[in-house]
Protein backbone atom coordinates (compact mmCIF):
# COMPACT_ATOMS: atom_id res chain seq x y z
CA UNK A 1 0.00 0.00 0.00
CA UNK A 2 1.47 3.53 -0.44
CA UNK A 3 1.10 4.84 3.47
CA UNK A 4 1.26 8.53 4.07
CA UNK A 5 3.33 9.72 6.92
CA UNK A 6 2.43 13.36 8.68
CA UNK A 7 4.66 14.22 11.92
CA UNK A 8 6.17 17.39 13.03
CA UNK A 9 9.65 16.92 13.65
CA UNK A 10 11.37 18.82 16.84
CA UNK A 11 13.26 22.00 15.72
CA UNK A 12 16.09 23.63 17.44
CA UNK A 13 15.51 25.70 20.10
CA UNK A 14 18.45 27.33 20.82
CA UNK A 15 18.99 30.86 20.15
CA UNK A 16 20.67 30.10 16.90
CA UNK A 17 18.53 27.90 16.02
CA UNK A 18 14.91 28.04 14.27
CA UNK A 19 12.55 29.41 16.70
CA UNK A 20 9.07 29.12 15.93
CA UNK A 21 7.11 28.40 18.63
CA UNK A 22 4.50 26.28 17.78
CA UNK A 23 1.85 26.16 20.77
CA UNK A 24 2.80 28.49 23.68
CA UNK A 25 5.95 30.14 25.52
CA UNK A 26 8.69 28.87 28.16
CA UNK A 27 11.48 26.30 27.55
CA UNK A 28 9.20 23.45 27.31
CA UNK A 29 7.90 24.59 23.67
CA UNK A 30 8.59 21.42 21.79
CA UNK A 31 8.35 18.56 24.13
CA UNK A 32 5.55 17.30 22.21
CA UNK A 33 7.05 17.20 18.71
CA UNK A 34 8.90 14.00 17.62
CA UNK A 35 12.51 13.45 17.82
CA UNK A 36 13.96 12.67 13.78
CA UNK A 37 15.06 9.27 15.25
CA UNK A 38 11.35 8.44 16.05
CA UNK A 39 10.30 9.75 13.07
CA UNK A 40 12.91 7.67 11.44
CA UNK A 41 12.12 4.69 13.49
CA UNK A 42 8.22 5.06 12.55
CA UNK A 43 9.05 4.95 8.69
CA UNK A 44 11.39 2.49 8.71
CA UNK A 45 8.70 -0.17 10.49
CA UNK A 46 5.51 1.08 7.76
CA UNK A 47 8.82 0.52 4.79
CA UNK A 48 9.27 -2.94 5.85
CA UNK A 49 5.49 -3.58 4.44
CA UNK A 50 4.15 -0.42 2.10
CA UNK A 51 5.67 2.01 0.41
CA UNK A 52 6.12 5.33 2.86
CA UNK A 53 5.51 8.67 1.73
CA UNK A 54 6.69 11.11 5.00
CA UNK A 55 5.20 14.33 4.99
CA UNK A 56 5.86 17.03 7.56
CA UNK A 57 2.86 18.49 9.21
CA UNK A 58 3.17 22.04 8.21
CA UNK A 59 1.78 24.81 6.02
CA UNK A 60 2.06 22.69 3.19
CA UNK A 61 0.72 19.16 4.25
CA UNK A 62 -2.49 19.82 2.97
CA UNK A 63 -0.73 20.45 -0.81
CA UNK A 64 1.43 17.15 -0.47
CA UNK A 65 -1.64 15.17 0.95
CA UNK A 66 -3.48 16.31 -2.07
CA UNK A 67 -1.26 15.47 -4.42
CA UNK A 68 0.16 12.20 -3.28
CA UNK A 69 -3.48 11.05 -2.19
CA UNK A 70 -1.58 8.44 0.23
CA UNK A 71 -3.95 4.84 0.57
CA UNK A 72 -3.79 5.50 4.15
CA UNK A 73 -2.11 7.89 6.39
CA UNK A 74 -0.38 6.93 9.70
CA UNK A 75 -0.40 9.90 11.66
CA UNK A 76 1.33 11.51 14.57
CA UNK A 77 1.27 15.18 13.71
CA UNK A 78 1.29 16.97 17.41
CA UNK A 79 0.03 20.18 15.34
CA UNK A 80 0.79 23.68 16.22
CA UNK A 81 -0.42 26.44 17.98
CA UNK A 82 -4.18 26.04 20.32
CA UNK A 83 -5.89 23.43 21.91
CA UNK A 84 -6.88 22.20 18.20
CA UNK A 85 -3.59 21.61 17.35
CA UNK A 86 -3.74 17.77 17.07
CA UNK A 87 -6.90 18.41 15.08
CA UNK A 88 -5.31 19.88 11.94
CA UNK A 89 -4.13 17.22 9.98
CA UNK A 90 -6.56 15.09 10.83
CA UNK A 91 -9.45 17.70 9.66
CA UNK A 92 -7.35 18.10 6.57
CA UNK A 93 -7.43 14.48 5.59
CA UNK A 94 -11.17 14.48 6.62
CA UNK A 95 -11.49 16.96 4.04
CA UNK A 96 -9.46 15.33 1.35
CA UNK A 97 -11.32 12.06 2.23
CA UNK A 98 -7.95 9.98 3.13
CA UNK A 99 -8.59 7.92 5.53
CA UNK A 100 -5.97 7.96 8.38
CA UNK A 101 -4.84 5.91 11.58
CA UNK A 102 -5.89 7.33 15.06
CA UNK A 103 -8.83 9.20 16.41
CA UNK A 104 -10.56 12.13 14.61
CA UNK A 105 -10.49 15.70 15.01
CA UNK A 106 -13.58 15.99 18.09
CA UNK A 107 -12.04 13.05 20.14
CA UNK A 108 -8.27 14.69 19.32
CA UNK A 109 -9.76 18.07 20.09
CA UNK A 110 -11.74 16.80 23.51
CA UNK A 111 -8.46 15.02 25.22
CA UNK A 112 -5.80 18.01 24.90
CA UNK A 113 -8.32 19.67 26.86
CA UNK A 114 -8.45 18.13 29.98
CA UNK A 115 -11.24 20.20 31.73
CA UNK A 116 -13.44 19.08 28.67
CA UNK A 117 -12.16 15.54 28.93
CA UNK A 118 -12.95 15.05 32.22
CA UNK A 119 -16.35 17.07 31.94
CA UNK A 120 -17.23 13.69 29.15
CA UNK A 121 -15.95 11.08 31.43
CA UNK A 122 -18.02 12.57 34.40
CA UNK A 123 -21.38 12.61 32.70
CA UNK A 124 -20.64 9.12 31.76
CA UNK A 125 -20.08 7.92 35.09
CA UNK A 126 -16.17 6.74 34.35
CA UNK A 127 -14.13 8.17 37.57
CA UNK A 128 -11.80 10.88 37.20
CA UNK A 129 -10.96 13.39 40.43
CA UNK A 130 -12.78 16.63 41.02
CA UNK A 131 -11.36 19.86 39.13
CA UNK A 132 -11.98 23.50 38.78
CA UNK A 133 -10.98 25.15 35.27
CA UNK A 134 -9.67 28.34 36.28
CA UNK A 135 -9.39 31.40 33.54
CA UNK A 136 -8.26 34.02 36.37
CA UNK A 137 -6.58 33.86 39.92
CA UNK A 138 -9.06 32.37 42.48
CA UNK A 139 -8.30 30.50 45.54
CA UNK A 140 -11.51 29.25 46.10
CA UNK A 141 -11.67 25.77 43.48
CA UNK A 142 -14.92 24.37 43.75
CA UNK A 143 -14.44 23.57 47.45
CA UNK A 144 -11.70 20.88 46.41
CA UNK A 145 -9.23 19.95 49.46
CA UNK A 146 -5.60 20.79 49.73
CA UNK A 147 -3.18 19.29 48.00
CA UNK A 148 -4.48 19.55 44.77
CA UNK A 149 -2.56 19.59 41.69
CA UNK A 150 -2.69 22.55 39.09
CA UNK A 151 -1.59 22.03 35.64
CA UNK A 152 -2.25 23.99 31.96
CA UNK A 153 -5.34 23.05 30.52
CA UNK A 154 -4.20 21.88 27.05
CA UNK A 155 -0.69 20.88 27.00
CA UNK A 156 0.81 17.14 27.51
CA UNK A 157 4.36 15.88 27.61
CA UNK A 158 4.64 17.13 31.20
CA UNK A 159 4.66 20.62 30.13
CA UNK A 160 3.91 22.84 32.99
CA UNK A 161 3.70 20.18 35.35
CA UNK A 162 6.67 20.28 37.83
CA UNK A 163 8.02 20.07 41.28
CA UNK A 164 5.94 22.80 42.66
CA UNK A 165 2.43 22.26 40.92
CA UNK A 166 0.99 19.97 43.88
CA UNK A 167 -0.18 22.76 46.24
CA UNK A 168 -1.10 22.58 50.02
CA UNK A 169 -2.28 26.33 50.73
CA UNK A 170 -4.60 29.12 49.13
CA UNK A 171 -1.13 31.10 49.01
CA UNK A 172 0.79 28.48 46.97
CA UNK A 173 -2.47 27.60 44.49
CA UNK A 174 -3.19 30.92 43.53
CA UNK A 175 0.32 31.62 42.95
CA UNK A 176 0.35 28.63 39.98
CA UNK A 177 -2.66 29.02 38.93
CA UNK A 178 -0.99 33.06 38.13
CA UNK A 179 2.20 31.24 36.49
CA UNK A 180 -0.05 28.65 34.38
CA UNK A 181 -2.12 31.98 32.99
CA UNK A 182 1.38 33.67 32.86
CA UNK A 183 3.62 31.37 30.93
CA UNK A 184 1.15 29.49 29.00
CA UNK A 185 -1.68 32.03 28.35
CA UNK A 186 -4.32 29.34 28.78
CA UNK A 187 -6.61 28.33 31.79
CA UNK A 188 -5.18 26.48 35.03
CA UNK A 189 -7.18 22.79 35.57
CA UNK A 190 -7.27 22.32 39.33
CA UNK A 191 -7.77 19.11 40.31
CA UNK A 192 -8.01 16.52 43.47
CA UNK A 193 -4.32 15.49 43.83
CA UNK A 194 -4.62 11.67 44.45
CA UNK A 195 -2.16 10.35 46.65
CA UNK A 196 -2.41 6.23 45.37
CA UNK A 197 -0.05 4.52 43.04
CA UNK A 198 -0.15 5.69 39.38
CA UNK A 199 -0.21 4.00 36.03
CA UNK A 200 -0.74 4.19 32.37
CA UNK A 201 -2.43 2.03 30.11
CA UNK A 202 -1.87 0.93 26.39
CA UNK A 203 -5.18 0.42 24.60
CA UNK A 204 -5.32 -0.94 20.76
CA UNK A 205 -7.98 -1.45 18.38
CA UNK A 206 -11.81 -0.55 18.09
CA UNK A 207 -15.02 -1.61 18.83
CA UNK A 208 -15.63 -5.39 20.61
CA UNK A 209 -12.08 -5.73 19.97
CA UNK A 210 -10.12 -3.03 22.01
CA UNK A 211 -6.56 -5.23 23.27
CA UNK A 212 -5.68 -3.78 26.23
CA UNK A 213 -1.62 -4.04 26.99
CA UNK A 214 0.39 -5.31 30.01
CA UNK A 215 -0.11 -2.23 32.91
CA UNK A 216 2.81 0.09 32.92
CA UNK A 217 3.50 1.09 36.89
CA UNK A 218 5.18 4.72 37.54
CA UNK A 219 7.23 4.07 40.93
CA UNK A 220 7.55 7.32 42.62
CA UNK A 221 10.31 5.94 44.55
CA UNK A 222 12.32 6.09 41.94
CA UNK A 223 12.93 9.65 42.13
CA UNK A 224 15.22 12.14 43.73
CA UNK A 225 14.39 12.50 47.65
CA UNK A 226 12.13 14.71 48.12
CA UNK A 227 10.26 15.15 44.69
CA UNK A 228 6.78 15.61 44.66
CA UNK A 229 4.91 11.85 43.41
CA UNK A 230 4.24 12.87 40.13
CA UNK A 231 5.44 12.63 36.74
CA UNK A 232 6.84 16.09 36.30
CA UNK A 233 8.96 17.82 33.85
CA UNK A 234 12.08 16.99 35.65
CA UNK A 235 10.64 13.63 36.28
CA UNK A 236 10.17 12.76 32.20
CA UNK A 237 12.79 15.64 30.68
CA UNK A 238 15.34 15.83 33.31
CA UNK A 239 15.89 13.54 35.91
CA UNK A 240 15.54 10.65 33.21
CA UNK A 241 18.81 10.77 31.20
CA UNK A 242 19.94 7.92 28.82
CA UNK A 243 23.28 7.46 30.27
CA UNK A 244 21.66 7.49 33.92
CA UNK A 245 18.17 6.77 33.34
CA UNK A 246 15.75 6.89 35.89
CA UNK A 247 14.52 3.39 37.06
CA UNK A 248 10.66 4.73 37.36
CA UNK A 249 8.50 2.18 35.05
CA UNK A 250 7.32 -1.20 36.06
CA UNK A 251 5.83 -3.15 32.82
CA UNK A 252 3.80 -5.26 34.16
CA UNK A 253 2.63 -3.99 37.24
CA UNK A 254 2.47 -5.67 40.28
CA UNK A 255 -1.21 -5.63 40.59
CA UNK A 256 -3.55 -8.51 41.58
CA UNK A 257 -6.51 -9.57 39.47
CA UNK A 258 -9.39 -7.24 40.90
CA UNK A 259 -7.61 -4.68 40.55
CA UNK A 260 -6.41 -5.27 37.48
CA UNK A 261 -9.38 -5.39 36.35
CA UNK A 262 -11.03 -2.38 37.48
CA UNK A 263 -8.31 -0.13 35.88
CA UNK A 264 -8.81 -1.82 32.85
CA UNK A 265 -12.31 -1.50 33.07
CA UNK A 266 -12.54 2.11 33.63
CA UNK A 267 -9.98 2.43 30.85
CA UNK A 268 -11.63 0.67 28.68
CA UNK A 269 -15.27 2.87 29.41
CA UNK A 270 -13.00 6.22 28.89
CA UNK A 271 -11.62 4.92 25.43
CA UNK A 272 -15.07 4.18 24.17
CA UNK A 273 -16.96 7.24 25.81
CA UNK A 274 -14.02 9.58 24.36
CA UNK A 275 -14.30 7.61 21.03
CA UNK A 276 -10.63 6.75 20.83
CA UNK A 277 -9.71 4.85 17.17
CA UNK A 278 -6.85 2.44 17.00
CA UNK A 279 -4.96 3.22 19.72
CA UNK A 280 -4.54 5.27 22.57
CA UNK A 281 -2.66 5.38 26.01
CA UNK A 282 -4.42 6.27 29.50
CA UNK A 283 -3.46 7.72 32.47
CA UNK A 284 -4.95 6.25 35.69
CA UNK A 285 -4.50 7.08 39.65
CA UNK A 286 -5.53 5.48 43.05
CA UNK A 287 -6.67 7.26 45.76
CA UNK A 288 -6.12 6.98 48.81
CA UNK A 289 -8.50 4.16 48.89
CA UNK A 290 -7.51 2.16 46.15
CA UNK A 291 -9.91 3.15 43.87
CA UNK A 292 -8.69 3.86 40.32
CA UNK A 293 -9.22 7.23 38.72
CA UNK A 294 -8.67 8.65 35.18
CA UNK A 295 -6.32 11.16 34.91
CA UNK A 296 -6.08 11.81 31.35
CA UNK A 297 -6.22 10.57 27.74
CA UNK A 298 -3.63 10.47 25.15
CA UNK A 299 -5.02 9.54 21.83
CA UNK A 300 -1.12 9.99 20.09
CA UNK A 301 0.54 8.69 22.68
CA UNK A 302 4.43 8.96 22.80
CA UNK A 303 6.59 6.26 21.09
CA UNK A 304 10.39 6.80 21.53
CA UNK A 305 11.88 3.67 19.85
CA UNK A 306 14.84 2.94 21.83
CA UNK A 307 13.88 0.67 25.13
CA UNK A 308 16.42 2.55 27.25
CA UNK A 309 14.23 5.93 26.23
CA UNK A 310 11.27 4.68 28.66
CA UNK A 311 8.31 5.04 26.50
CA UNK A 312 5.12 3.76 27.99
CA UNK A 313 3.16 2.20 24.92
CA UNK A 314 6.62 0.36 23.06
CA UNK A 315 7.34 -0.97 26.55
CA UNK A 316 3.91 -2.01 27.20
CA UNK A 317 3.93 -3.82 23.55
CA UNK A 318 7.12 -5.54 24.14
CA UNK A 319 5.30 -6.44 27.54
CA UNK A 320 2.96 -8.43 24.98
CA UNK A 321 5.72 -9.81 22.87
CA UNK A 322 5.21 -6.85 20.56
CA UNK A 323 7.93 -5.21 18.87
CA UNK A 324 8.55 -1.72 18.02
CA UNK A 325 8.00 -2.62 14.04
CA UNK A 326 4.90 -4.82 15.06
CA UNK A 327 3.49 -1.93 16.85
CA UNK A 328 3.56 0.33 14.30
CA UNK A 329 2.10 -1.82 11.50
CA UNK A 330 -0.52 -3.32 14.15
CA UNK A 331 -2.03 0.33 14.64
CA UNK A 332 -2.08 0.23 10.73
CA UNK A 333 -4.12 -3.23 10.70
CA UNK A 334 -6.12 -1.77 13.05
CA UNK A 335 -7.32 1.17 11.51
CA UNK A 336 -7.27 0.18 7.94
CA UNK A 337 -9.93 -2.66 9.25
CA UNK A 338 -12.11 -0.52 10.75
CA UNK A 339 -11.82 1.60 7.02
CA UNK A 340 -12.71 -1.76 5.61
CA UNK A 341 -9.66 -1.55 3.46
CA UNK A 342 -7.63 -4.71 3.00
CA UNK A 343 -4.04 -4.57 3.48
N1 LIG B 1 -5.12 14.61 39.96
C1 LIG B 1 -3.88 14.16 40.07
N2 LIG B 1 -3.49 13.52 41.20
C2 LIG B 1 -2.22 13.05 41.33
N3 LIG B 1 -1.27 13.19 40.40
C3 LIG B 1 -1.60 13.82 39.26
C4 LIG B 1 -2.91 14.33 39.02
N4 LIG B 1 -2.93 14.91 37.80
C5 LIG B 1 -1.68 14.77 37.29
N5 LIG B 1 -0.89 14.12 38.17
C6 LIG B 1 0.54 13.81 37.99
O1 LIG B 1 1.09 14.67 36.99
C7 LIG B 1 1.51 13.89 35.87
C8 LIG B 1 1.23 14.64 34.60
O2 LIG B 1 -0.14 14.95 34.51
P1 LIG B 1 -0.96 14.67 33.19
O3 LIG B 1 -2.32 15.24 33.37
O4 LIG B 1 -0.87 13.23 32.82
O5 LIG B 1 -0.17 15.58 32.14
P2 LIG B 1 0.59 15.27 30.77
O6 LIG B 1 -0.42 15.55 29.70
O7 LIG B 1 1.69 16.25 30.72
O8 LIG B 1 1.04 13.84 30.81
C9 LIG B 1 0.76 12.58 35.99
O9 LIG B 1 1.44 11.54 35.33
C10 LIG B 1 0.72 12.39 37.50
O10 LIG B 1 1.94 11.91 38.01
MG1 LIG C 1 0.03 12.20 31.26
Amino acid sequence: MRVGFTYNMKRDTSPEGDEHPPSTVGSDVYAEWDEPETIEAVRAALAKKHIVIPIEADEHAFDKLQSTRPEIVFNIAEGAYGVSREAQIPAILELLRIPYTGSDPLTLGICLDKGRAKEVLAFNGVPTPGFKVLSYVNGNANGLRYPMIVKPLFEGSSKGIYNDSVVRCTKELKSKVQWVLDTYGQPALVERFLEGREFTVALIGNGDRIQVLPIVEIKFDALPEGASPIYSFEAKWIWDREDNPLNIFQCPADVDDTNRAKIEAICVKAYRVLRCRDWCRIDVRLDGQGNPYIIELNPLPGILPRPECNSCFPKAARAAGMDYDTLMNTVLEVACERYGIGL
